[in-house]
């Protein structure tokens, strides 16, 4: 199966600006989009950039702009693709070279919502028990790579680059909505501001970008009513 990957380069040593180039790439129908550019750039171009790591969809590395929509580029098969398949970076990124983007404003607003378990009770002698009806409040969330899919695909985001967008907010949901976290006030806090969960429009473009499936916007309507309600009740 022949393909055409339309690629949108830029070199910061050499560019001023991006250009497209055009590459001839055969694929299988099972193969996947990543190892197309794996190819290309072993036979083809060793300039070409980009990130890959697992190559199985648990990483987050390869996530790209792949016509018109964020997704991974080793979880999207050729057989699904059309005969031309154009590659960008992330929207909403620095770009640093080719499909590489600057991650480092995705990370500050993830480390912005205290992504960690907050408890400071006297550790019991084996761990902290969940019920599996608690387990199940954060089975979708925890799920999530940091691949950036959601956040670049949100139209809030583009337009409000201090929007924590659906990345942050889902890591804030999960360890709010965790039976055994005790820093949801401090967290619900974090993310309710004006660049907080009620600056989401619940447009769902997230939803649709996620490559692992997690209810986003569900996850932000969660963190919007807690944030009302402590609002409501005087933030105590
Ligand atoms: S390389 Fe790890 S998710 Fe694609």
């Amino acid at each position: 199966m022949d393909k055409i990957f339309r690629i949108k380069r830029f070199d910061p040593e050499k560019d001023n600006a991006a250009r497209w180039e055009d590459f001839p790439v055969e694929l299988g129908p099972h193969e996947r989009l990543l190892d197309g550019l794996v190819r290309t750039k072993e036979f083809t171009d060793g300039s070409l950039t980009f990130r890959r790591s697992c190559a199985h969809g648990m990483c987050g590395s390869c996530a790209m702009k792949i016509n018109g929509r964020s997704r991974l580029a080793c979880q999207t098969l050729a057989g699904d693709m059309p005969e031309l398949v154009v590659f960008e970076p992330l929207p909403a990124f620095p770009v640093i070279k080719d499909l590489v983007v600057d991650m480092e404003p995705f990370f500050e607003k993830i480390k912005s919502v205290m992504p960690y378990l907050v408890n400071d009770e006297p550790l019991p002698s084996r761990e902290r028990p969940q019920s599996p009806e608690e387990m199940e409040k954060i089975l979708d969330s925890i799920r999530c790579i940091l691949c950036a899919c959601c956040t670049s695909s949100c139209p809030v985001y583009w337009g409000d680059k201090q929007y924590l967008g659906p990345a942050a907010l889902v890591k804030a949901a999960r360890f709010v909505l965790d039976s055994r976290d005790r820093g949801g006030k401090a967290r619900l806090d974090l993310v309710s501001g004006a660049h907080g969960a009620a600056r989401c429009h619940s447009i769902y473009n997230c939803v649709e970008a996620c490559p692992r499936d997690i209810d986003v916007t569900r996850h932000i309507a969660i963190l919007k009513r807690q944030t009302l309600k402590r609002g409501l009740r005087g933030a105590r």
